[in-house]
């Protein structure tokens, strides 16, 4: 069976990834979605507030699967027998981060390969981090993230 990986630390979700792992669960038979643990970011959700937040924003596909992770990638990867990581591109600025995880990864684990899909040029633009940084000043992120994602938000950024 055909198996895609698209991980991500997804602090929160946006109308990007969502774009990005719907067009996966269209090639694909299956797609695992692996919300990582990164400690290298001071996170605003939680592990399991941003899986569910996910879990919500694809509740619409079918053959998607969440998962959260913590620890390497290969080693998700091995333990589910994927052979395939897919990732999304906004722009030049992205390549070259992507290509070094991409190779990284290869090396560690020689069977697993990194396909990427192009951002839709509407959500080129889109990050996490600056749907925070908007969102923490007042701005209007109601059309860049998925409904829970802005309840979300709405709500941890209440107290700041
Ligand atoms: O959405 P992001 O934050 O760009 O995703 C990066 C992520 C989570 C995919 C990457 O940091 C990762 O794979 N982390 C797990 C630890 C690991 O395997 N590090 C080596 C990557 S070559």
């Amino acid at each position: 069976m055909s198996v895609a990986l698209c991980p991500g630390s997804y602090d929160p979700p946006t109308n990007g990834h969502v774009d990005v792992i719907e067009r996966a669960a269209r090639h694909f038979e299956s797609v695992v979605v692996a919300v990582i643990e990164n400690p290298g970011k001071n996170a605003l959700f939680s592990l399991e507030e941003r899986t569910a937040m996910l879990k919500e924003a694809l509740a619409h596909v079918d053959n998607v699967e969440l998962t959260s992770f913590g620890g390497l990638l290969v080693d998700l990867a091995r333990a589910r027998g994927i052979s395939i990581i897919v990732k999304g591109l906004r722009a030049v600025s992205d390549f070259e981060y992507e290509l070094q995880m991409a190779q990284m990864n290869n090396a560690l684990l020689p069977d697993l390969d990194t396909m990427f899909v192009t951002a839709k040029p509407s959500w080129a633009f889109l990050s996490s981090s600056l749907v925070k940084e908007v969102a923490r000043y007042g701005g209007a992120v109601d059309r860049l993230v998925p409904p829970g994602v802005l309840r979300a938000l709405e709500e941890r950024l209440k107290g700041e």
